[in-house]
């Protein structure tokens, strides 16, 4: 690990009052170590909540989706600024799901990421390749061409990225990658950073997400060009994801 390790929750759709008392409960009962970062990103109806129970651990929160505009008639979204108004800090960009099920472009993608940089929010670009792209050999064609894409359109505010590799096949499987693609691929992404972006491609913190769980974190996040982990089912069982935690600062 070369940076801060950072473990980010996505709670996708999932998450209730309970599951904010059972954080709650969590977070008051455990020692955090001081040496990881933490985000949480609950679905935006509790992001506010989340935020005041977060903040008083000393852990940012942020958005799973946003839109591209500040305000306006757009009937159903909010704004990057909304979430800043709120606390929070951080705002995903371009997860594998918003891909797939909402039909996200990089056009679209490259404009929520300058909404995201323009409020002031952080953004974790997602990036990774299907099942058939990797039996393909086409793995790191695919993360290549979609780091590069939203890097040409967004310009120098790419430096702001936080990247994840979220392999699809890994992603809710119980199958996370293996340690040799997972340092396969980062070894690439970095390298592909640093030809993107040569003064700012060492700073990118560099995530893996797919199924990472306690059981599994230590071995992920002790391969060198790994910073941290995206962890969606993990997130929403706290003793689960603070076990991740703890690993993270073992690291
Ligand atoms: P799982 O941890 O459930 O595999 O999800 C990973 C993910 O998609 C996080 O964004």
């Amino acid at each position: 690990m070369h940076h801060r390790p950072l473990v980010v929750a996505n709670w996708k759709m999932n998450g209730s009052k309970t599951l904010i008392s059972d954080l709650e409960i969590g977070l008051g009962s455990s020692v955090l170590p001081s040496t990881v970062d933490i985000v949480l990103l609950p679905p935006s109806v509790y992001l506010a909540e989340v935020v005041m129970v977060a903040q008083q651990y000393g852990i940012q929160c942020g958005i799973q989706d946003s839109y591209v505009e500040e305000k306006g008639a757009f009937t159903g979204e909010i704004s990057a600024e909304m979430v800043k108004d709120v606390g929070g800090e951080w705002a995903l960009i371009g997860h594998s799901e918003r891909r797939e099920y909402f039909s996200e472009d990089d056009d679209l993608l490259a404009r929520k990421f300058e909404a995201a940089v323009r409020a002031d929010l952080r953004p974790i670009l997602c990036v990774g390749e299907s099942l058939e792209d990797r039996a393909q050999g086409r793995a790191l064609e695919v993360v290549k061409k979609q780091l590069n894409s939203i890097a040409d359109r967004v310009g120098p505010s790419f430096s702001r990225a936080t990247v994840a590799y979220e392999p699809i096949w890994a992603i809710g499987t119980d199958q996370a990658a293996t340690p040799d693609q997972v340092k396969d691929m980062h070894i690439a992404i970095r390298r592909e950073l640093e030809e993107i972006d040569p003064s700012n491609g060492p700073q990118h913190r560099l995530l893996y997400g797919g199924s990472m769980q306690a059981a599994n974190a230590s071995t992920l996040l002790s391969i060198d060009e790994v910073d941290g982990g995206l962890i969606g089912g993990a997130s929403l069982d706290m003793g689960e994801f603070l076990g991740i935690i703890a690993k993270a600062g073992e690291q």
